[in-house]
């Protein structure tokens, strides 16, 4: 019997099948043809496509559609700030970066304080803040470009999401959320509006603009049912459906059973670990190696069920060449588990320290990206 598995924005648990999430979602295959498209579009794929990490979608082909006609259209990703950002929320923030550079759009990126209060990950809503402003310095230091790039939080900025989440909020019922999240009678009525609010950037630049834009998610599969939802409000509210392109999740250190998850530490790499704590982590993460040398030399390793190697092959390198090597020769047993992850921890510790490098001077340039209201009441007149 298969394995059950669950997947929705709040609980990741069980080893995901992602081709049934595919169904179960009622999502897209990304697929040669779309391959094909995209590359003509930006000029070249990024490894996440080709290793099938950006696996899935919701009307790709109609952003493309749209970008080859020479029309806008603009990304939109978040991050909901209750920790330290680890790898796996850089995972498809770098893609967003890579997709804003190819094609040159603007993003809008919520930074969801609110949630993180409402899901009670903080007993008070300045701390959410905190940690929000703290986040956006992650972002930030990715290299994102000041111009093209809005990032706010919702409470700084409610004014104008308010009144469209109030559009949104009437057209979505209990029912709804119950089925899609699984709500309960234990959830906050916070909890239970909630997706009214991430739903909002989705129509944002149509409001501003006074006309339709279309826009394109890249986020973790997780975040898809707000999404499912928003799309079946647009038409009611006359905007476009949001397109959406879907990510796998980064295992945890601890084994492909779960997620790399912000609520268990030795799970994640955190992009604000000590690299040298960061090292250790990776020598005692778990791999898909034979369980003494001599096993594994004489059987090899399975690379497909090894969370060493698909760290690799999700974030730490971007060299096919050298990622093929470490796949073949985990198979033939050449290499070992040991050095494979003595590999990786350099390579992680190497990440780190340039990462907290440029996080120490995204501080100056915050002000640069930082979407108030009144700028946004500036463009909604302009
Ligand atoms: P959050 O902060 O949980 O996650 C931020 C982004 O990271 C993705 N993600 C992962 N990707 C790969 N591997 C993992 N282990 C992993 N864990 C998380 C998430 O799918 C997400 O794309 N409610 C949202 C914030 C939000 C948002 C959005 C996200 C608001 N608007 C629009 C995406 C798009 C949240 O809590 O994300």
């Amino acid at each position: 019997m298969a394995k059950e598995f669950v997947v929705t924005p709040w609980e990741v648990r069980g080893e995901i099948d992602y081709n049934k999430l595919i169904e179960r979602f009622g999502t897209e295959p990304i697929d040669e043809e779309l391959l094909k498209r995209i590359e003509t579009a930006a000029g070249g794929l990024h490894p996440l496509l080709t290793r099938g990490v950006f696996y899935s979608h919701r009307d790709l082909n109609w952003i493309l559609d749209e970008y080859e006609k020479g029309n806008d259209f603009f990304l939109y990703t978040g991050r909901g700030p209750s920790s330290e950002v680890h790898v796996g929320h850089m995972l498809p923030w770098v893609f967003t970066k890579w997709l804003q550079d190819s094609l040159g759009v603007k993003l809008y990126f919520q930074i969801t304080d609110d949630e993180k209060f409402l899901f009670r990950d903080f007993q008070n809503l300045e701390e959410s803040q905190r940690v929000g402003y703290d986040n956006a310095l992650d972002i930030i230091a990715l290299g994102f470009d000041p111009s093209k790039t809005r990032i706010f939080l919702d409470s700084e900025v409610i004014r104008t999401l308010y009144p469209i989440a109030l559009r949104v909020a009437r057209r979505i019922t209990f029912s709804t959320v119950k089925a899609v999240f699984g709500f309960t009678h234990s959830n906050n009525v916070g909890e239970i509006f909630y997706t009214s609010i991430q739903a909002v950037p989705c129509f944002l630049e149509s409001v501003l603009q006074g006309e339709n834009v279309p826009c394109l998610i890249p986020c973790g599969i997780d975040q898809d049912p707000h999404f499912r939802i928003a799309r079946d409000v647009a038409p009611q509210l006359g905007y476009y459906k949001p397109a959406l392109i879907h990510n796998k999740l980064v295992p945890s250190l601890q084994g492909m059973h779960a997620k790399m998850s912000a609520s268990i530490p030795a799970s994640a790499i955190f992009v604000t670990d000590d690299p040298q704590v960061a090292r250790e982590n990776v020598m005692e993460a778990v791999t898909g190696g034979g369980a003494t040398v001599e096993e594994h030399r004489k059987y090899g390793g399975n690379p497909d069920i090894c969370p060493v190697y698909h760290y690799y092959a999700y974030f730490f390198d971007w060299d096919e060449d050298h990622l093929k090597k470490v796949n073949e020769t985990c198979r033939t047993g050449e290499r070992l588990c040991g050095d494979c992850k003595a590999e990786l921890a350099d390579r992680v510790a190497s990440f780190l320290e340039t990462h907290q490098e440029k996080r120490k001077e995204a501080r100056d340039k915050l002000q640069d990206f930082i979407l108030t209201e009144e700028e946004l009441s500036e463009l909604e007149k302009a």
